[in-house]
């Protein structure tokens, strides 16, 4: 159903905007802002969206002719000046005395002479070298607001939509940088106090090493984990998190702050807050360039992320002569910092075995600081990629991290490189097993791009990947039993095929291998895993399936395996007889609708070799196998949204976007509330920023990769 539509045609919302009375536009528009505030909020609070895309993109194109058609009739509320996203959490809400705003950024010299110029306009000026200007750091954090009354902290808010924000009073005040009590007596009765929270490199790691050995999701930078850690219900929680405000303006204020943003600054200072440095009060649009190269400069031993500098008009009256957009002031805007590169060495280059055995190439880096975050790994993604840029170990290269993607190697520096180089020979035999590499044909004619190991369960990296994939949460789903827990039983020589899981509790006894002993397990960690492997013992039929890692057997197709054989056994016997191409038994599996051919052989196949058979058979043993209908008829991602942005390495634009389409989901331009995933290639654009802004969940290409290859 689409929302505006409606079959009584005297409705308003029936009629078409260029025949809307001004009366009846603004009964609309007070419609439609409430519609799209209960629909953001449903996405938001409930990840959950009860319209489609298609009827919430109507409702907002209609809102925004609807306003170009009566500018006068814009409401404070309009889903057009929204800025950032509509709050609706389990926090209180609080308003802001004055809006929080946000800045328009520019990213070149000729944006900044445009800006300029423009300011200069405004402020009658006929020379730009009569304006000062304050330049400063813009840190990647998350904004707040504190109200003080005075000179005691009363109220921490977020920014939220910039008019209300959510109440964090109880966690901004366990933030590092923020007095309780303001530190002059001649401070303002009533101050707004605007800053960035945010968390430093140290702390970052810290944190997420601690989550990682607690089994708790790790944050992918800084920027998410201070956001994560400021919207803690409990703040207990949030004290822990080492969190830091730098104070950079005021809202609302009683009294007069001060003449000019520099002074203004050093009271900030003077009041107990730390301040971003550095700063410069610049007199000249040269000086502004010459501190912005040498913030570019120094970005890299800062020791927290920041994704831009920032101009503010010194003097104040300049800032309120100049004024105020909707969205953003006039007074301030944001000169955003390229893609962060580096130059360093590559010391080695190492092939990594997968479950699968696709072996990829992994440049060992001598260690550089990029950005504040330490570089040792980049990717080369596969054989054909070093073929191409002719990476080779002792080379000089440029190395770039854009957000959270795993760096990557974008060019050699040729000039650098030493005269007895030589070229990389990628290895003819698994360095795992030391068994003979492939390389598929695909169905196209042409050679994979992946070369693969042949050692199948004989390669110990195989093996090790396949028993994570195995125990990994759409599969058998077994807690505390994680990569360093299943190496080191492998190690021990106790786990060396999936049934050996199920064996664990009776052979620490057996062989006196008592695991509460162990370097890192105490009797209670013994005991829960125990539990966790008794537990998956009741396994539903797909998910089994799904964990046996056969290639292209992801959880839809485990399902519609499930699904059309509904008994373990029977799969069984079906799948052996169907070795012989001319059975029904053969007919049947490549004939259910969604698996075809090239699946049903790779299933056929995996049984087909007598030692996969075995283990499945004396695994399932151990288990009980039940089934249960599982609803194929939905695709994998099905209503879900990606954007791709940069460009991907392993495939074109428009075959990631065939893929994406083929498990369901869709493939929009651009970035908006309702997008679930952006895929970010190499040399990333502006959707990036706009995504984590949003919070929308940043994929690598090698998470773009894997969760396809998931299905
Ligand atoms: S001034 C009226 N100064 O960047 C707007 N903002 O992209 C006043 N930010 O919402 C903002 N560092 O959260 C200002 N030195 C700085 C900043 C800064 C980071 C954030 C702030 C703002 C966002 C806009």
């Amino acid at each position: 159903m689409l929302v505006v539509m409606n079959t009584s045609p005297k409705k308003v919302y029936n009629i078409p905007v260029d025949k809307l009375s001004k009366i009846e536009a603004k009964k609309e528009l007070i419609r439609l802002a409430a519609l799209i505030s209960k629909y953001n909020s449903d996405y938001y609070k409930n990840n959950n969206s009860i319209i489609s895309d298609y009827e919430y993109d109507i409702l907002w194109k209609r809102n925004k002719l609807i306003e170009e058609r009566f500018p006068s009739l814009i409401q404070i509320n309009s889903p057009s000046l929204v800025v950032g996203s509509d709050i609706d959490t389990d926090f209180k809400k609080v308003k802001h005395l004055e809006p929080m705003l946000s800045l328009s950024n520019i990213f070149n010299k000729k944006d900044l002479d445009d800006y300029l110029t423009q300011v200069c306009k405004l402020l009658d000026l006929n020379n730009v070298d009569n304006l000062e200007i304050v330049a400063e750091p813009k840190i990647d954090g998350i904004s707040a607001s504190i109200l003080y009354k005075n000179g005691n902290l009363m109220i921490g808010s977020t920014r939220g939509n910039g008019f209300e924000g959510e109440d964090i009073t109880e966690n901004i005040k366990v933030v590092r940088g923020v007095p309780l009590k303001l530190g002059l007596r001649d401070c303002p009765e009533l101050m707004e106090i605007r800053g960035e929270v945010y968390m430093n490199h140290e702390d970052f790691i810290e944190l997420n090493k601690l989550q990682k050995k607690n089994g708790k999701p790790t944050y992918s930078n800084p920027r998410n984990s201070a956001s994560g850690s400021l919207r803690q219900l409990d703040s207990g929680v949030t004290a822990k998190r080492k969190l830091n405000f730098f104070a950079y303006t005021w809202g609302a204020s009683s009294n007069y702050f001060d003449t000019t943003q520099w002074e203004a600054r050093k009271k900030l200072g003077k009041l107990g807050f730390i301040l971003n440095e550095p700063s410069k009060l610049c007199k000249n649009p040269n000086q502004l360039i010459e501190y912005y190269n040498e913030i570019i400069e120094i970005r890299s031993s800062l020791n927290f992320d920041i994704d831009g500098v920032v101009y503010k008009l010194n003097q104040i009256d300049q800032q309120k002569k100049v004024g105020v957009r909707t969205r953003s002031p006039r007074w301030a805007v944001a000169h955003k910092l390229p893609a962060e590169k580096g130059i360093t060495v590559i010391e080695n280059i190492d092939i990594q075995v997968g479950r699968t055995g696709s072996m990829t190439p992994v440049a060992r880096l001598k260690p550089i600081n990029v950005g504040g975050v330490l570089i040792t790994n980049a990717t080369l993604h596969n054989y054909h990629e070093i073929q191409k840029k002719d990476i080779r170990v002792g080379d000089s290269v440029v190395i770039q991290r854009a957000g959270d993607v795993i760096p990557q190697v974008l060019n050699v520096i040729l000039s650098k490189r030493k005269k007895n180089s030589k070229k990389f020979n990628f290895p003819k035999k698994c360095p795992e097993c030391g068994s003979a590499t492939l390389s598929e044909t695909l169905s196209n004619g042409e050679l994979e791009k992946t070369v693969r190991c042949s050692g199948g369960i004989n390669c110990s990296s195989q093996v090790i990947e396949n028993l994570r994939h195995f125990v990994s949460i759409n599969a058998l789903n077994i807690e505390g039993l994680g990569e360093k827990q299943i190496r080191f039983f492998w190690k021990e020589g106790l786990i060396k095929d999936f049934k050996d899981i199920f064996l664990l509790e009776k052979n620490n006894y057996k062989i006196k291998f008592n695991l509460s002993n162990q370097p890192g397990w105490g009797k209670q960690s013994a005991i829960n895993l125990y539990n966790s492997i008794n537990k998956s013992k009741k396994v539903e039929m797909y998910r089994l399936i799904y964990a046996l890692g056969i290639r292209h057997v992801g959880v839809q197709t485990a399902k519609l395996l499930s699904d059309y054989y509904k008994d373990i056994s029977f799969f069984l016997k079906e799948v052996s007889l169907a070795s012989d191409k001319k059975t029904k038994s053969y007919i049947d599996i490549i004939s259910i609708d969604g698996v075809g051919p090239k699946i049903g052989n790779s299933v056929v196949n995996y049984f087909n070799n007598k030692q996969n058979f075995e283990l499945v058979k004396r695994l399932i043993d151990h288990l009980d196998i039940f089934y249960k209908f599982t609803n194929t008829s939905g695709l994998f991602l099905s209503d879900k949204v990606f954007v791709l942005t940069g460009s991907l390495s392993n495939m074109s634009r428009n075959q990631a976007k065939m893929s994406i389409e083929k498990l369901g989901a869709k493939v929009s331009g651009s970035i908006s509330p309702k997008v679930d995933y952006l895929v970010v290639g190499s040399s990333p654009g502006s959707k990036l920023n706009k995504a984590k802004q949003l919070n929308i969940k940043i994929l690598s290409e090698e998470d773009f990769l894997n969760l396809l290859q998931s299905n």
